[in-house]
């Protein structure tokens, strides 16, 4: 009975979180961070794959609670910055204080508009996204539209639950994209696809880099 007491807030931050619901602080951070999620993220070895150096900077758009800015940020130190981009002023509010209690220093949070995270022009070495694919609208003129933001040689992660993997509630509720239109919309975007890994068992983890300099 406890148990099930238990997994109710997890449930319905699932629910409202995911939908990006003002539905308060915690619910959302449950949805996010909750559903057994260090079982199956791997974020270790997804922050290895990215092999990411000191002093690179990083935006991670829909940053949410923090749960991958909080692990780039280590690994653009020292000198590095990671950009945290959400348009939930509530969830922006939730990682500053996150951020400060646990002593990260080198995390900027921003405040963006819904097609465009209002970065800095030729800065961002690695535009990291996780789960939020879903969430933007027009993702083809989206990603287009953050070309002029990207540093020479920059690149492009997308972590986005694969229908053909994720769980029920990803599939019912539309927060599961297939890995062949996320490709298809960031090529046409102006990006080539690098690199296809498969080794998470519920999103699809996909690199890309811009088609022309
Ligand atoms: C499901 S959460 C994912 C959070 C985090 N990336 C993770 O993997 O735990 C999606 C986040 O994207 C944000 N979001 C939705 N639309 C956005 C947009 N157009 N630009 C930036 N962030 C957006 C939401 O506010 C929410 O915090």
């Amino acid at each position: 009975m406890r148990q099930r007491a238990l997994r109710l807030p997890v449930l319905l931050g699932l629910i409202f979180g995911l939908a990006g619901a003002d539905c308060g602080t915690e619910m959302k951070v449950a949805g996010y961070e909750g559903d057994d999620r260090e079982s199956w993220q791997q974020i270790d070895r997804v922050i290895e794959t990215l092999g990411l150096s000191a002093g690179q900077q990083v935006a991670d758009i829909g940053s949410g609670s923090g749960y991958f800015t909080r692990h780039l940020a280590p690994a653009v130190a020292p000198g590095g910055r990671v950009f945290a981009v959400d348009v939930d002023p509530e969830m922006n509010a939730y990682l500053e204080a996150r951020l400060a209690e646990e002593g990260i220093e080198n995390v900027t949070v921003v405040l963006a508009e819904p097609g465009d995270p209002g970065l800095v022009e030729g800065s961002i070495d690695l535009v990291f996204t996780s789960n939020t694919y879903h969430h933007l609208p027009n993702q083809r003129a989206y990603f287009a539209g953050l070309r002029p933001y990207l540093a020479p040689g920059a690149r492009l992660a997308v972590v986005e639950y694969e229908p053909s993997k994720a769980g029920w509630f990803a599939r019912t509720f539309g927060h599961a994209t297939p890995k062949a239109q996320i490709v298809a919309a960031i090529v046409a975007a102006g990006y080539r696809l690098e690199a296809d890994h498969d080794f998470l068992e519920r999103q699809s983890f996909l690199i890309f880099e811009p088609s022309t300099p």
